[in-house]
């Protein structure tokens, strides 16, 4: 079953939110099958948004995911890494849908509270580059056959 990788940035964690954004996923369907806590490297930080080096706006987000602690997490099920990326928004918050994560809890582009793998490729390699494979969690939940038919 398809994974995404979704992540809740340090401004996300220091304002609460970390409940909210896994509560909308859980809530479609999706199933939490790794989480953890940690505050990233720069180097960690720089591996994940490798996309963007040479960038202007690179060193600050790189200085800005590593200041804090994220809550790294896999949600898995049909089409979570697009449908994740619906859920969350545009990058920059005032132009995403009202109902999206980052619109309804975000203003700033530079403070857009959560990440989400933009391709199942991406999600692929960033699950590896934050996860053991061994933290992840192969589980049946109760409610799967009311989820899906
Ligand atoms: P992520 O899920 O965090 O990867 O966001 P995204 O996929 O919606 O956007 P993208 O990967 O293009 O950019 C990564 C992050 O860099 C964004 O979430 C923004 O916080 C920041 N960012 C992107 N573009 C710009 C920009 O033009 N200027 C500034 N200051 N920040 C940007
Ligand atoms: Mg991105």
């Amino acid at each position: 079953s398809e994974r995404s990788f979704i992540m809740v940035k340090p401004d996300g964690v220091h304002r609460g939110l970390v409940g909210d954004v896994i509560k909308r996923f859980e809530q479609r369907g999706y199933k939490l099958v790794g989480i953890k806590v940690l505050v990233p490297s720069r180097e960690l930080a720089s591996k994940h948004y490798a996309e963007h080096d040479g960038k202007p706006f690179f060193p600050k987000l790189v200085d800005f995911l590593s200041s804090g602690a994220v809550v790294a997490c896999v949600f898995e099920g049909k089409d979570v890494v697009k449908t994740g990326r619906t859920m969350i928004g545009a990058t920059n918050p005032l132009a995403s849908a009202p109902g999206t994560l980052r619109a309804d809890f975000a203003v700033d582009m530079g403070r857009n509270i959560i990440h989400g793998s933009d391709s199942v490729e991406s999600a692929m390699r960033e699950i590896a580059l934050w996860f053991n494979a061994d933290e992840l969690a192969t589980y049946a939940t109760a409610t799967q056959a009311w989820v899906y038919e």
